[in-house]
């Protein structure tokens, strides 16, 4: 076997063999094969494609590539979330909690944001104290003793996808449905949950611009997560506006926080709802009410244990950028459109996020919105307030909020687009 004959198989439309896979997916992870070649091959599956045989293959070498975890030992099922990342999603943190409080095990393994998206991890290092790094026994012990734990994916768990990923990042191959489907459930699957929902958005914010191709993505990862025996759903979800009132790393925490204690924005509120009903489903707690757990202080309980049990201060005020500017409502009218694009490479740009890997963020970083679709703006009220530590920033950040608003004339009714756009599984 060698990786030239593997590459021109895909470069030329060929289906790649099982042996094929699973060779080039080890020899990768060992470093036999190098990362230019495994750039080429990452381009010619991402024009090429996988069949679903392919696929299944390719995800199962990837989890083989390292350890599985196993919560046999839990006396709660266990539940997990993922979503394919967008702008202002917070959601796995008010989540979390929510579903402990009503009795299954979250162990939620979580990444960091790259590009215009957020990750968990950075917003949670926004609260003085808080550690992401867990070793495998202290991850369990949160789990046992508070019922939830959002940390990092230690390197032992899917090592051929920590690699790859970081390559398809630089080489323009992140957006491959085969590519994207089995980086996610190669992940979900060693973690060795029970039950998964997957947040799979579509829109403007997210990797899949529209809801067929969310579609497509959510039916190849609920069928992996099937043929490996996790029950797997999923929900189709709006991202062409921002979820709720906040972007980035600090202001997203104050807004779980909010909705934790029983408030926040109504769109924050009912994914949260939403997901925690399928994950407490698949997890065979049908008659759990996560509603009520948000309303009767349980889930806030539970999210103020979890971040004490890693370092964390649930008390300490959260960090607040040095610099704001206030950006107007160019008219009065009815805001129709706010685009989640926009507003996450806005918030990128005044350091909410990373250009590589390895920089560092700001916690304080970020937008607030003060109106949503649907809205009614005044000509010359605050539409957003930029947040930043570097206020040069804000003239790059202010150009990418160019033509990301329509306000259409006073009066006129606006329909809003559902957040929930469809369910697989
Ligand atoms: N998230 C992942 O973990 N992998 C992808 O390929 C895309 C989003």
């Amino acid at each position: 076997m060698d990786a030239i004959s593997v590459i021109r198989a895909k470069r030329d439309r060929q289906e790649l063999t099982g042996e094929q896979i699973d060779w080039v997916i080890d020899a990768y992870t060992r470093g036999a094969v190098a990362d230019e070649q495994m750039s080429a091959l990452a381009m010619a599956v991402y024009l090429n494609g996988m069949t679903r045989t392919e696929i299944s293959r390719w995800t199962a070498a990837m989890i083989a590539s390292g350890e599985r975890m196993d919560f046999a030992g839990l006396a709660r099922p266990t539940s997990d979330k993922h979503s394919t990342g967008g702008v202002g999603d917070k959601i796995t943190l008010p989540l979390a909690p929510l579903v402990a409080a009503c009795g299954a095990a979250v162990p939620q393994l979580s990444g960091r944001g790259l590009g215009h998206t957020g990750g968990t991890l950075d917003k949670l290092e926004s609260i003085p104290g808080w550690r992401a790094s867990l070793t495998n026994p202290e991850m369990m012990r949160v789990l046992d003793e508070v019922g939830s734990v959002i940390c990092a994916a230690g390197d032992g768990l899917a090592p051929a996808d920590k690699r790859l990923y970081a390559l398809r990042d630089v080489t323009a191959t992140v957006e491959s449905l085969p590519l994207i489907a089995s980086s996610i459930m190669s992940k979900k699957i060693a973690e060795g949950t029970g039950a998964l929902v997957l947040d799979v958005k579509a829109g403007s914010g997210a990797f899949m611009k529209n809801v067929e191709d969310a579609r497509e993505l959510a039916t190849a990862m609920v069928e992996l997560g099937t043929d490996h025996g996790v029950r797997t759903v999923a929900l189709l979800t709006d991202m062409n506006t921002p979820l709720g009132l906040t972007a980035g790393n600090a202001l997203e925490v104050r807004e779980s926080v909010e909705v934790l204690a029983g408030g926040g924005p109504a769109d924050v509120v009912e994914l949260t709802v939403a997901l925690a009903r399928e994950m407490l489903d698949a997890a065979g707690l049908p008659d759990a009410d996560p509603a009520k757990a948000l309303a009767d202080g349980s889930a806030m309980d539970v999210w103020r244990r979890m971040i004490a049990a890693q370092g964390g201060d649930p008390d300490a005020a959260l960090p607040r950028a040095r610099e704001q500017h206030v950006v107007t409502a160019p008219a009065s009218g009815v805001l129709t459109r706010l685009d989640a694009y926009a507003v996450g490479l806005s918030a990128w740009r005044l350091g909410a996020g990373r250009a590589r890997k390895e920089d560092p963020v700001q916690a304080g970083a970020g937008i607030e919105l003060h109106a949503r679709p649907g809205d009614t703006v005044t000509a010359g009220a605050p539409l957003l307030t930029l947040h930043t530590d570097t206020p040069d920033a804000f003239g790059y950040a202010e150009a990418a909020l160019e033509g990301a608003w329509d306000i259409a004339a006073p009066g006129t009714s606006h329909e809003p687009t559902p957040l929930i756009l469809g369910r697989v599984g």
